[in-house]
């Protein structure tokens, strides 16, 4: 479809929606469980308000930023996202090119169908990298040392996924989401397939990749291949071939492994985020992976206040989890976090229309922001700060927060 015409994030949605076969879509949209959390995340950005200052706009606001040592256009980086593959041909270069283009960082999953070295040598601009801790040290190595190589700027470490979330709308169409090319998943999917015919004819030119099937370092078994392993959707019998849930004390190896920035991504408590400092990370992401994984987990912006009074102005603290709006950025810069992450706007964008989809939406999301920091009166990212957001959804924790 022409990119131009999607508008805002809600448009994207309806696109991706048209775009993909409804499992492929589910996946993507959906959460864990009920699907509370996942809704929450927005829900707790619309209920807070906005406080312009008014008589004092500049009409050209200054977006950049240094986010984890790399100058960005704007506060906004690509999420990892595994099965990026599956929504578009080689959707993890598309990802990192387009996010080059617009000046935003990109982070790259574990769980991608391209070699890592291939990703970074596409990025033009920042890249990070995110580590599913694969349960052994010689794995982790491995991988580490190859992101390393490879010129990734920074390390993420997911610690929110000891073994997937319970995504309902997925579990009752596959045992493995998203499904694994094969001749019986062919043929079971056949009438989505078929309703999809664009879809299915780039996938099949694409090689078929199996998306978060596919670890970091290519096909399984290949030269080089980084043997990472994602756990599946659904437990597999007798704990077969599962690997062992992250600890604090793999966070602090990493630590010891990775020289540049160490992220830790999934932090919800104040406590955590702590913890994470202590052990040497030198950023958090307050994350509840899109709502795709503890259901009842709170949103995200509701704790990032008292995850930034933790760790104080020192640390970078980035968010993730229902950012939609420019608006939203608004609230989690305000309300004390460096930058934010988005997941779905971009898969969305680049169901619809590959890397010039990706684009769209990183271009609505500078669009947006600019002309709400004009909204509201403020002339630079550091002028955001707890007095943009209506006192009483601020807390306690926020009275504080000043950048200047
Ligand atoms: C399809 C999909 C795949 C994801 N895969 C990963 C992953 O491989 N690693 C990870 O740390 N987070 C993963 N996430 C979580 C995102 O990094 C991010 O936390 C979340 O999408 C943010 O919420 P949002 O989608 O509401 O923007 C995934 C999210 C989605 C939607």
């Amino acid at each position: 479809m022409r990119v131009g015409r999607i508008h805002n994030y809600v448009a994207a949605r309806a696109a991706a929606r048209r775009a993909l076969p409804r499992v492929l879509f589910d996946f993507i949209d959906g959460g864990a469980d009920d699907e509370r959390t996942l809704a929450e995340n927005e829900a707790a950005f619309a209920r807070i308000a906005l406080l312009p200052r008014q008589a004092a706009a500049t009409l050209t606001p200054d977006l950049s930023c240094t986010v984890l040592g790399a100058r960005c256009a704007l506060p906004v980086a690509l999420a990892p996202c595994g099965g990026s593959r599956l929504v578009w041909p080689d959707g993890e270069r598309a990802l990192v090119r387009a996010a080059g283009r617009c000046g935003a960082a990109a982070t790259m999953s574990t769980a991608a169908s391209t070699t890592l070295e291939a990703v970074a040598a596409a990025a033009t601009g920042p890249v990070w990298f995110q580590l599913y801790y694969p349960g052994e040290r010689s794995a982790a190595a491995a991988v580490v040392d190859r992101a390393a190589a490879a010129g990734f700027g920074a390390l993420f470490v997911t610690v929110d996924m000891p073994v997937r979330g319970n995504q309902e709308r997925v579990r009752s169409a596959e045992r493995v989401v998203p499904p694994r090319p094969s001749v019986a998943s062919a043929i079971r999917f056949a009438p989505q397939l078929c309703a999809r015919p664009a879809w299915t004819a780039r996938y099949v030119r694409d090689g078929l990749p199996d998306g978060v099937t596919v670890r970091t370092g290519g096909r399984p078994g290949a030269p080089g291949a980084a043997g990472v392993a994602v756990p599946a959707a659904v437990p597999p019998p007798a704990g077969a071939g599962r690997r062992p849930p992250v600890q604090w004390a793999d966070v602090a190896w990493v630590r010891d492994r990775w020289e540049g920035p160490l992220v830790v991504k999934g932090i919800l408590t104040a406590a955590d985020a702590r913890r994470a400092v202590d052990l040497g990370a030198d950023a958090v992401v307050v994350s509840n992976h899109g709502g795709r994984q503890l259901d009842g987990a709170p949103a995200t912006i509701e704790v990032l206040a008292g995850v930034r009074a933790s760790v104080g102005p020192s640390t970078e603290v980035l968010l993730d989890g229902g950012v939609r709006r420019g608006t939203d950025v608004v609230r989690a810069l305000a309300l004390g976090a460096n930058a934010v992450l988005i997941g779905r706007p971009y898969l969305y964008g680049l169901a619809a229309g590959g890397e010039a989809g990706v684009r769209r939406v990183l271009d609505l999301f500078a669009e947006e922001l600019a002309r709400t920091m004009t909204l509201l009166g403020r002339a630079r990212l550091d002028d955001l700060d707890a007095s943009c957001v209506a006192p009483p959804q601020v807390g306690d924790d926020a009275r504080w927060w000043t950048r200047s």
